[in-house]
């Protein structure tokens, strides 16, 4: 792809200086512009994005949508309060999962709201999520049989979603519960994804199956969350967890925040928390069995550090290596792979001109796998996060919790469990493609293999 017209323009805003029309990016079709290649190949028309400016136009039908292409602008963006959370994105994931909860509120009200949850995934907090992750983690492997085939779309969803559950709304999460909440947390990205980049707006209300199945699903998934928040309050119990938080939390008037409000929070943790975390899980295996030199390093990294006793919380830290695969499998497979804002008023990036509403995207996927932030930038090398060597990644290169006010809060969590859950499995088992396994990458609201399917090998 190549940029067709670069043309500056006067000055838009007054007080700054000249600012020019970002360039259009070429390939754009008569009528539907870019949405075709977008559609069709998104990483790699993300990717090439990148070749053609650091601020280019897209046309995606009627609308121009700005994308945004190296680490230092996508930094200034999401660190500038101007830009806020909205856009096409958003508005579906607000029809669908609901209004008031942290990821898609703005302004005071999510300033309020992250107060709130922010306590239960502080640094300090942690420790005390150590247990159930440990016994999550290696309940994991207990499952598992050595040479059986392990659906690890399935697998991976499970235990994102019991950690998540178990550590910050403390239920009793029966395995039942679980399930059916991963199960409808597929089900509902699913149809999310298919959703959004094929707007068919009626046609879903249409009782066709999938159209059924996902309805089901996303019923089912409120459903499930009310009775969690019913079964606690008939409880009379107040754990000091975020349920207890979100119950007791207080609008900006010091009046109890409304049950709808409740019941969006609860919707906005579970559903992210558990999506992110369950594909990079699936990444994680992936590149166990892709690359078993690190599967053989990481093993014997937690043998050394543990002694051989069971892997536990308080080894995290010292497996600098399982750490240093986390990191990089996070690096090139980003779960979290594209990212929208929303300019509030006319405003600048990069020295370019952004009309107040226009939609602005990025892709963590990109800029993760931009050559001139990393050398042999599509070779899978834990060794780059080596503190003699990771100095020369340029700063916002490396956010897959992206930064400022909407930084994901659960960026300590999700590391140590995903460290966890790495150093566990591997200390027991190496893994090999089973008969059907498709690591293919599935692009979707997040990004994970199309069907991976392993065999768990004893050492
Ligand atoms: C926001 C990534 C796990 C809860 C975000 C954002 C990213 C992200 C990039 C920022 C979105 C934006 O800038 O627009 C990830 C990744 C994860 C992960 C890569 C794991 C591998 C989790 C978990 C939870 C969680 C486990 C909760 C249990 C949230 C919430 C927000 C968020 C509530 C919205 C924050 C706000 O808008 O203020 N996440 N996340 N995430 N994440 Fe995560």
């Amino acid at each position: 792809m190549t940029v067709e017209s670069a043309r500056p323009q006067s000055p838009a805003t007054p007080g700054t200086s000249v600012l020019r029309e970002p360039p259009l990016a070429q390939g754009a079709w008569p009528v539907l512009g870019h949405g075709p290649r977008l559609v069709r190949d998104p990483l790699a028309f993300m990717s090439a994005l990148r070749d053609h400016g650091d601020v280019v136009r897209l046309r995606l039908g009627p609308k121009t949508v700005y994308a945004v292409t190296t680490p230092e602008l996508t930094g200034a963006l999401a660190l500038d309060p101007g830009f806020t959370i909205a856009g096409p994105l958003w508005e579906s994931l607000e029809g669908l999962l609901g209004k008031e909860g942290v990821a898609t509120a703005n302004g005071p009200r999510h300033r309020r709201q992250r107060r709130t949850i922010q306590p239960a995934f502080r640094l300090d907090a942690i420790p005390g999520y150590g247990p159930v992750m440990e016994e999550e983690a290696h309940a994991l492997t207990e499952r598992w049989r050595p040479g059986e085939t392990i659906d690890c779309t399935s697998e991976s969803f499970r235990v994102a979603v019991r950690i998540a559950a178990r550590c910050l709304l403390r239920g009793d999460f029966m395995d039942e519960r679980a399930e059916r909440l991963s199960t409808d947390l597929a089900t509902v990205f699913r149809g999310m994804y298919r959703r959004m980049v094929i707007p068919l707006g009626p046609l879903y209300r249409l009782p066709f199956p999938a159209n059924r199945e996902f309805n089901r699903a996303l019923a089912d998934l409120h459903l499930l969350v009310d009775e969690i928040v019913a079964e606690r309050r008939a409880s009379g119990q107040r754990p000091d967890d975020l349920l207890t938080a979100l119950l007791e939390a207080k609008d900006d008037n010091g009046d109890p925040i409304g049950e709808q409000e409740i019941h969006d929070q609860v919707v906005a943790i579970l559903t992210p928390g558990s999506e992110t975390v369950a594909s990079t899980v699936m990444w994680l295996l992936q590149v166990l069995a892709e690359h078993p030199e690190h599967a053989e390093k990481v093993r014997t990294e937690v043998e050394s550090v543990t002694g051989g006793r069971p892997v536990g919380f308080e080894h995290v830290r010292s497996l600098r290596h399982t750490n240093n695969v986390v990191v990089e499998a996070m690096r090139l497979r980003p779960a979290v792979w594209i990212l929208t804002r929303r300019a509030v008023t006319d405003t600048a990036l990069g020295g370019y001109r952004i009309p107040a509403g226009a939609d602005i995207v990025y892709s963590p996927y990109a800029i993760q796998r931009d050559p001139r932030s990393y050398d042999r930038h599509l070779d899978f090398d834990p060794d780059r996060w080596l503190p003699e060597r990771s100095g020369t990644v340029p700063k916002y290169a490396m956010s897959p919790f992206s930064v400022g006010n909407r930084k994901c809060p659960s960026d300590h969590f999700s590391m140590t469990q995903l460290s966890l859950i790495t150093a566990a499995v591997s200390a027991k088992y190496r893994f090999e493609p089973a008969d059907g396994s498709d690591d293919t990458t599935r692009v979707g609201i997040t990004l994970r293999p199309h069907n991976l399917l392993l065999r768990a090998r004893p050492w």
